[in-house]
């Protein structure tokens, strides 16, 4: 029987300041702070905006989060951070912070990477064996990853430039939806024709399992421009019908490169076969269905860990400090923040950038 063991999360590399106390597959507080409309003027995260609301409000979500868990800081085992990749001003903030308590407590630091705390979600949540297939789905990532263990993954593939998010939240732009653009374009899309408008499924070709969405985002922009000259402006059924036909396509290329991730997977056998998905774009359903099916035909068991710890939060930060723990990882103060930091190192940087930051 192992060791009870809590620690404090801390995450700051996009434009969320959260901080969360889990204690071993128990999320007993989770804070996140937005940064409301900060932003809103630029069409995107500011960098040295972001960073500097994240020096002001860490302090603020870890006396929360450790008053919403009902323990003092010296009931606390271990701190776990965001030390890369990310938004290097907001990562540094946080690792600043994370090196002030673990100095002043003399508590174990321990540096983690955002995305292993996206991919080993589904372990907190549901359970989940190793090894597993993940595809992380968000306005800022977009990779398949089979998950073997808290510092071992490999990328099967991943956006060569748009994350999905990232194309639905400018397509709704192009089209006068509001954002988020997943949310307007899920709903808009449930009244119209996913087959009047011919738009294309970009890679679906190539034998690899990469993906790409900046060709559908252009299609959009063009099918809407011909709209407006032919008609003088988008009318309510002209929007749905390119609404459902531009979700009809995401789902038709998830759904294809996420058969051919899962043919490798399973390809090693794996004794409980199992697909997650995480990020802000798994709250679409049709998208959801589509890749549940994918899964069910493989044999696959498929989850999807609730939203809250989907989108970019601290719980996950703190279960991957546990499992890093475990495994006997243990930072100092030497620790820095790494604005890239693929999970797996064997494989070419992968170009997409996404609209808030590098994270290859
Ligand atoms: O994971 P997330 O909250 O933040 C990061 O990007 O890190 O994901 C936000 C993204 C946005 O681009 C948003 O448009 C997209 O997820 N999204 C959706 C839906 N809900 C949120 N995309 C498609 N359908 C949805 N229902
Ligand atoms: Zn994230």
């Amino acid at each position: 029987m192992r060791e009870p063991l809590t620690v404090l999360g801390l995450e700051s590399s996009c434009d969320d300041t959260a901080a969360a106390v889990v204690r071993r597959g128990q999320v007993m507080s989770s804070v996140v702070i937005g940064q409301g409309g900060l932003h809103d003027a630029f069409g995107g995260v500011v960098p040295e905006i972001a960073a500097r609301a994240h020096a002001e409000k860490l302090d603020v979500a870890v006396a929360q989060a450790l008053r919403e868990a009902g323990l003092a800081l010296d009931e606390i085992d271990a701190i776990a951070v965001t030390s890369g990749p990310g938004l290097i001003g907001g990562v540094l903030a946080g690792v600043m912070c994370a090196k002030g308590l673990a100095a002043a407590t003399g508590l174990p630091l321990i540096g983690v990477n955002h995305l292993a705390g996206h991919a080993l979600t589904p372990r907190l949540t549901d359970g989940l064996a190793y090894p597993y297939l993940m595809l992380l789905v968000s306005g800022g990532h977009c990779q398949f990853l089979i998950v073997r263990g808290p510092q071992e993954f490999t990328r099967l593939g991943g956006t060569i430039d748009d994350a999905p998010g990232e194309a639905f939240d400018k397509a709704a732009r192009l089209m006068g939806l509001p954002q988020p653009g997943g949310p307007s374009i899920e709903a808009a899309a449930t009244a119209g024709d996913p087959r009047r408008f011919a738009l294309p499924r970009p890679l679906l070709d190539r034998d690899d399992c990469n993906l790409s969405f900046s060709g559908l985002k252009t299609a959009v922009l063009r099918q809407r421009d011909a709209l407006v000259a032919e008609c003088g402006g988008l009318r309510r059924a002209d929007r749905a019908d390119l609404c459902a036909g531009f979700q009809a396509a995401v789902c038709d290329v998830l759904a294809d490169r996420m058969r051919r991730a899962l043919r490798l997977y399973m390809g090693e056998n794996p004794s409980a076969p199992a697909v997650a998905v995480a990020g802000g774009v798994a709250a679409n359903m049709a998208i959801r269905a589509r890749l549940e099916a994918v899964a069910q035909e493989a044999g696959a068991r498929f989850t999807a860990p609730p939203l809250r710890l989907c989108t970019d939060n601290a719980a996950m930060i703190a279960h991957a400090g546990i499992e890093l723990f475990d495994a006997g990882v243990r930072d100092d103060m030497t620790l820095s923040a790494r604005p890239r930091w693929p999970l797996d190192q064997s494989q070419a940087p992968l170009i997409g950038s996404g609209r808030k930051g590098a994270k290859a």
